[in-house]
């Protein structure tokens, strides 16, 4: 027997179709079913031999600490997080870089995606007086994950990036201050730094710059650290972390090769901390545990810092240089491509600059061919106006394993010809 039962306005718009669950739908598919498909759509971390030993190392332990075990596994965490993580996160973070954070200051979520889950709803939406008030994302193409997280309709307002062409085949994506616009409706501005999708880095300047506005409009800034410093240090250029009262960064073990353990940090003033640990408690009573109790040692001794810097920052910067370079062997000088500067991230964010199909067509004849990539539609969500750019970009990643990033450039280079009836 079947029932047709009906949802509510936030059924529907979670079940709409919508980037984020093709995405999801389309990399487990890949990771656990297809053993054909070339994965380079989603934003798995790579299993880093030297990292993966570390956790190894760490889960025996934790195996053998009976006591450390059982709170971990038989107890729930209190609904902001173990203190004794919270307690280690800031102590590191504030001899890193002089803060003055307090465990209240510091929120455990179920990954960072449920953090924004979090911070976009208690911030923008509707408010008692009848307000409507949405989040201003200052550089476009952002990360897909937001898209479809608001609660309301339309949370998003968005800000297409100023593109700088750099040579024949690179670019790089600006803010365009000149048009950012903070009126009565904005109710926090959020960016991802390194940027998913483009491997962009805001600049020290970029983000003092938005960070002043949001002070001075009492406001919060979002930034989204879930490839940065201090960890996990996918990020290539230099690039100074920044806290302050009216600032909201949150950080994530997954890319630390933890995403299984879905462990998001939230770091804020303590009214948006109160705010998010009620919402845990809320939705899901406490956090996994697992995570915290692995990072646990190395969050408290620094050492977190050192993997991020030594191994795992210089392994995609390899990987990164060595995909740029089969990048450069395949489309040669015929095929028409620009890449954004590789600042961060793991991905490969290639422009095609009038390309005859949309890059969702482009993605079903990859698919085809199986590899696996994102088409560049899904990340500019929240444009008022049709801009060409937003239908001739895709995203690639590049953590996969050598051979399957080599082969599938080759054959992106392949369509991407073809399309262009080269
Ligand atoms: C920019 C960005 N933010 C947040 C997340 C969410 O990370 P997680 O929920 O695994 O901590 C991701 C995941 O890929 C991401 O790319």
């Amino acid at each position: 027997m079947s029932f047709d039962f009906k949802f509510s306005t936030f059924g529907e718009k979670l079940e709409q179709k919508g980037g984020i669950l093709d995405l999801m739908k389309d990399l487990g598919e890949a990771l656990n079913e297809k053993n054909s498909m070339r994965m380079m759509g989603g934003g798995n971390p790579a299993a880093i031999p030297a990292v993966q030993s570390i956790w190894k190392k760490r889960t025996a332990e934790l195996l053998a600490e009976e006591n450390n075990f059982n709170s971990a596994l038989v107890n729930y965490d209190p609904p902001s997080g173990n203190p004794k993580f919270l307690s280690a996160v800031a102590k590191t973070l504030n001899q890193e870089y002089g803060w003055d954070l307090e465990s209240s200051n510091i929120a455990v979520t179920s990954g960072a995606q449920t953090a924004f889950f979090f911070l976009f709803n208690i911030l923008a939406g509707k408010f008692t007086n009848g307000q409507s008030k949405k989040i201003l994302l200052p550089l476009a193409p952002e990360y897909i994950g937001y898209a479809n997280q608001g609660i309301a309709q339309n949370i998003f307002v968005t800000l297409p990036a100023i593109i700088e062409k750099k040579g024949k085949n690179q670019f790089k994506y600006y803010v365009d201050f000149e048009q950012l616009e903070i009126h009565d409706e904005i109710a926090a501005i959020c960016v991802s730094r390194p940027t998913n999708p483009s491997g962009n880095v805001l600049t020290d300047q970029e983000i003092n710059r938005l960070s002043e506005i949001s002070r001075s409009k009492s406001i919060p800034l979002i930034i989204d650290n879930a490839y940065g410093n201090p960890f996990p240090g996918a990020i290539f250029t230099e690039a100074t972390p920044m806290w302050d009262e009216h600032i909201i960064l949150t950080l994530s073990l997954s890319k630390l090769g933890l995403p299984g353990t879905r462990t998001g940090i939230v770091i804020g003033s303590k009214k948006i901390i109160a705010a998010v640990t009620a919402a845990n408690a809320v939705v899901g009573l406490a956090n996994n545990n697992i995570g915290q109790a692995l990072s646990l040692p190395l969050v408290e001794s620094g050492e977190i810092i050192e993997v991020s810097q030594n191994l795992i920052r210089p392994f995609y910067k390899e990987r990164m240089l060595k995909a740029r370079s089969y990048v450069r062997e395949a489309f040669g000088d015929t095929i028409p491509y620009r890449l954004h500067e590789s600042e961060g991230a793991f991905f490969l964010w290639f422009w095609f600059p009038e390309l005859p199909i949309t890059t969702i067509e482009l993605y079903e004849k990859l698919k085809e061919r199986d590899v696996l990539v994102v088409p560049g539609e899904y990340f500019f969500f929240g444009l008022e106006n049709h801009w060409d750019h937003s239908h001739e970009c895709i995203r690639v990643t590049f953590s996969q394993s050598e051979n399957i990033v080599k082969e599938g450039i080759q054959i992106i280079a392949e369509e991407v010809s073809k399309a262009y009836g080269i």
